[in-house]
């Protein structure tokens, strides 16, 4: 099954929380259960958030009592509000909640039943688009993977991070469905071990190899000169070309440049924020320090230990060699690349 899936009215998410020892499926009904999802992380990963997000849209259509226009017009607004608080990092939830407002819009002078209709069908697309970008990023970036490669990666960005195949993971999936013998690092990205629990779990079943790696042991594996290229997703790409990534993204940034390695960011320009105009613009989420000072629930430092968790941080632009999209390989300068792949076609 696809990670975020539509069906009979219900959108069914896999529950990243209780991988890798159990796949669990999560029903949700209404929008209040879809921002919980994504609040709590049973949903994750900036695509897969989006995709979640079109779909609260989508329910609180249908869920609404509103006989008139404007009456589901305001339910929707109130519903992309909730959603919208759920996490502030990641644009694609912005993204995704903006592109249905607006096909409510226009469907405003319809009756009621039409827009429920419409905004239903504008999530499917929202999610067919999302696996399609994945797709051809997979193509674009797999001409940076040679035969023999050993790729660091970061976090999760495979198919649960996004509605199916994955960003930097779908590339990596790519060059394996092309036959090249590669090798990927896994950071178990702590805290919340997106690596280990769920990055582990989609190559395993790829029959892709990997070790796992700690976060802190990246730098020793590039001194050695045992990696070839880092790969990683992105939550939001200002218009600069700073990327807010998972917390210790940079670190891997400027490790990769001391080091001569290619650093390669991979994300489809849903991604991209033209009004965030550079990294320090971007909003990152602290989250609750017991995903510090615990693991599954047992904790690991004195009682009375207390916890910073900020859950994203930014890579400035001069750390990147390019940006892999679904409409080509960005390379610097990233101002002005990224603002010619956004122009309309
Ligand atoms: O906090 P998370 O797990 O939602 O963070 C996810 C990441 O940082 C990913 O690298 C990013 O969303 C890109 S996923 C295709």
């Amino acid at each position: 099954m696809r990670s975020v899936e539509w069906r009979d009215g219900t959108l069914r998410l896999i529950d990243q929380r209780r991988l890798p020892h159990e796949l669990v499926i999560l029903e949700c009904d209404t929008p209040q259960a879809v921002a919980e999802a994504i609040r709590t992380m049973a949903v994750r990963g900036a695509p897969a958030i989006g995709a979640a997000a079109a779909f609260g849209m989508a329910l609180a259509a249908l869920r609404s009592p509103a006989s008139d226009p404007m009456g589901l017009l305001r339910d929707l607004e109130a519903a992309a509000a909730l959603l919208k608080a759920s996490r502030p990092t990641a644009v694609n939830l912005f993204w995704a909640v903006d592109r249905m407002l607006r096909r409510a819009t226009d469907e405003r002078l319809g009756d009621p039943q039409a827009l429920r209709e419409a905004l239903v069908a504008e999530a499917m697309r929202i999610a067919e688009e999302d696996v399609e970008t994945n797709r051809r990023m997979g193509q674009f970036g797999a001409t940076l993977i040679r035969d023999g490669d050993t790729i660091l990666h970061h976090c999760n960005t495979g198919a649960l991070a996004t509605v199916d195949y994955g960003t930097a993971l779908g590339v990596i999936r790519t060059a394996h469905e092309q036959g090249k013998r590669i090798h990927v690092l896994v950071d178990e990205t702590r805290p919340r071990l997106q690596g280990a629990r769920l990055t582990a779990w989609e190559l395993l079943q790829l029959g892709i190899p990997f070790t796992v790696i700690a976060d802190g042991a990246a730098g020793y594996y590039m001194r050695k000169g045992k990696v070839n290229i880092v790969l990683v997703g992105a939550d939001r790409i200002a218009a600069n070309g700073d990327v807010a990534n998972k917390v210790g993204t940079y670190t891997l940034a400027v490790l990769a440049k001391e080091h001569g390695v290619p650093f390669y960011v991979v994300a489809p320009t849903s991604t991209i924020d033209l009004r965030t105009p550079n990294g320090d613009a971007i909003p990152i989420e602290e989250r609750d320090e017991r995903e510090v000072l615990e693991i599954e629930g047992i904790p690991i430092a004195p009682r009375g230990a207390r916890a910073a968790n900020p859950a994203f941080d930014v890579t400035p632009a001069r750390y990147i060699t390019g940006i892999v999209t679904e409409k080509g390989i960005l390379y610097p300068p990233f101002d002005l690349h990224i603002r010619r792949a956004l122009e309309p076609e």
